[in-house]
Parts: C-alpha cells; structure tokens; sequence
C-alpha cells in the first residue's frame, strides 16, 4: 500500500478548472519530485492534499484513509507537514515561537521544541530569539522546512524550497533534506524548479502539463530528451 494515494483527483478555484483526473502514488520514504512549467498546477496538487482547495472530484488518500473531505488541522495531525511556496513564517515573532507553532500538529503531546530540530539546522540555534522577518532568505526557508519538522510529520510537502536561494545555501538544504530523509525516513513530496537539486535529492518524478501527469518514472530516467521537452521555456 503507498503512504499516499492521489486518485483522479479534479481541483478547482471556483469556476477555474486546475487539476484534470490527477493520479499520485507515493510510497514510504521515498522522495518524489513534482516538476513542471509554472500555473501547470503544481502548488494546488500540494493544496489539495493537505487540504487547502479540496478537489471536487476524486480522492486523497492516505495510509488507506480517505482523507479527501478531512479538516487541514486534522491531516498535520495525521501526519503531513506542508512548507508552502515563499516559506510563509511569521515575521514578527521570534525563530523560537514560529518554531513552537509547528508543535500543534503533533499527536503526542510535545510541547517543547525537540534538540533533533537543532541538530539539522544548526544555524537556526543562535538565531532563536530573532524576529523571523529579520532572517535572510535561506535561512528563512530553512526556517521554515524546521516549523514543519517540529510537527513530526511522516509525509512532508516542499513547494519550492529552493527559490530564490543562493547556491551555496541551495547546497546546505539540500545536504539536509538527505539528512532528514536518511536519518527520519521521511517521504517527501518535492516541487521543484531546479531540476539539478531535483535530481539530487528524488528518487522518482513526476512531471505536470496543464493539471495533468504528463510523465512519471524513476529519477535516472529524466533525461536531457525529456527536460527539452516538458521543462525548458
Ligand atoms: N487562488 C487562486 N485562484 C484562482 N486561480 C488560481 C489560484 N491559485 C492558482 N491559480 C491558477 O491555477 C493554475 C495553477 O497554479 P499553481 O498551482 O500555482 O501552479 P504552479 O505551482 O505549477 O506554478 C494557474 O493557472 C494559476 O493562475
Ligand atoms: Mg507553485
């Protein structure tokens, strides 16, 4: 059974038809990038499993439950962390207390940020009584991937963890989402646009065209053939 079953799912924004019979399977501790040109829907396929813009039609499923019709809050406790595209911390309250926010999503009760969290993000420790708006991008984001960490997912969604990034910060995330993955045996749903950091870090792809799975295969398979094809502009 995969950890995550997306079965035909449609999405809308209201009248606007986004996602097309969209089928997703994600297994256990694998990490699977999603690529594709921009608007092909790739951050309402995101929305649509954690739970933001439920589709209208289809299923979400996951650990063999059907979580399609299921509350946000309901579904981080379940078990998904989700870090949506431009990081979306809190930029008035320190690093400490966006940190603690992402604690409402555990189902055990924790109520102190874990030291593991420190352990993966060092550069988050001398950074704690920061206000978030303050931190730089990079570390922002890294921020950000720590808030969702802190929920102790078993599924987490990254949408586009490496935009507007410079390279050598690009590089640490990517050394620590491998961490993670190794360490946590995290599944890990990736967005991506840099098909190099996607092809480090993933084991499968996916690639969207309008709303719809356009290609899907093992990571070795995404060739310079394909990404003439699907990705460049
Ligand atoms: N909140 C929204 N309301 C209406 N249309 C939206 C909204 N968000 C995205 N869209 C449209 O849905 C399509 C897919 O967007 P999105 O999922 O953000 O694509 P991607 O993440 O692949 O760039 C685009 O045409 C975009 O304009
Ligand atoms: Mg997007």
């Amino acid at each position: 059974m995969p950890l995550l079953d997306v079965r035909d799912i449609d999405t809308f924004y209201g009248a606007s038809h986004v996602l097309h019979s969209l089928s997703l399977r994600v297994e256990q501790s694998e990490i699977e990038c999603i690529l594709g040109r921009n608007g092909v829907g790739k951050t309402t396929l995101l929305r649509s499993i954690i739970g933001l813009t439920p589709p209208r039609l289809g299923r979400v499923v996951y650990k063999g439950e059907d979580i399609t019709r299921m509350r946000v809050n309901k579904r981080a406790r379940l078990g998904i962390g989700y870090v949506p595209q431009g990081r979306e911390i809190f930029p008035d309250i320190t690093v400490m207390d966006n940190l603690r926010l992402g604690l409402v999503a555990r189902s055990d009760g924790m109520t102190r940020v874990p030291d593991e969290i420190f352990d993966f993000f060092p550069m988050l420790k001398p950074l704690v009584d920061r206000q978030g708006g303050l931190l730089s991008g990079g570390e922002q984001q890294q921020l950000a991937i720590a808030r969702a960490l802190c929920g102790n997912p078993e599924l987490l969604l990254l949408d586009e963890p490496t935009e507007g990034i410079q390279p050598s910060i690009v590089q640490e995330i990517e050394r620590i989402l491998k961490r993670i993955h190794q360490e946590k045996k995290l599944t890990i749903i990736l967005v991506e646009q840099k098909i190099d950091f996607a092809k480090n870090v993933s084991q499968e792809f996916t690639i969207m065209v309008k709303g719809r799975v356009a290609r899907e295969a093992d990571i070795h398979s995404l060739t310079d053939e394909v990404i003439r094809e699907y990705l460049t502009i």
